[in-house]
């Protein structure tokens, strides 16, 4: 399968609100989730949700051992999430400084909710939910809000606070990255 190329920030199709997946375990879903696995590797990245690949169905993937974008992050068990639905457990926020395979060379800081609950289907249409915290709780939220048409950069509430990847780096204001995008 194709390592598909990434839509990025000012591409109306980013914007559109992604449709409900009907059919599970087919294999037109087996080839898009295959295809957002290869592009997501590829990149490093550490979630993607389908419409940055152009796909406008509620689906996003997310997961990762070790992240050379995100270093001393624990570790997030790979999975693929459809039709997504989160609840936050609390109104305690957590800000980050936040990524997107869309915004290319980019950080900014961004809150997001600390502790979740998110349910959903799995490729073959078995529902699942977790509850989780921290990292693992952002990406879920990041990854969730590609699938509204929203990303990072509008969840930011300085904006003082984003900026290139290269500049924050220089200032010393983020960690150094073994990869730049
Ligand atoms: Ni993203």
């Amino acid at each position: 399968m194709p390592v598909r190329d990434v839509l990025k920030m000012g591409d109306p199709l980013l914007r559109r609100v992604a449709e409900e997946v009907t059919m599970f375990g087919t294999p037109t879903l087996t080839g898009m989730i295959q295809d957002m696995l290869d592009t997501m590797a590829a990149l490093s990245g550490a979630g993607i949700a389908a419409p940055q690949i152009g796909i406008n169905q509620r689906i996003v993937i997310f997961g990762f051992d070790k992240n050379p974008r995100y270093p001393h992050i624990a570790p997030i068990p790979m999975t693929i999430l459809i039709n997504p639905v989160i609840e936050p457990l609390s109104d305690e926020m957590h800000e980050m400084w936040e990524g997107c395979l869309s915004v290319p060379g980019m950080r900014g800081m961004v809150p997001r909710y600390k502790h979740i609950r998110y349910q959903g289907r799995d490729a073959q249409g078995v529902a699942f939910e977790r509850i989780v915290s921290d990292f693992h709780a952002r990406v879920v939220q990041h990854e969730c809000d590609h699938l509204d048409g929203v990303l990072y950069p509008q969840r930011i509430v300085d904006m003082t606070q984003f900026g290139f990847i290269d500049e924050l780096t220089r200032a010393g204001i983020i960690p150094a990255l073994s990869q730049n995008s």
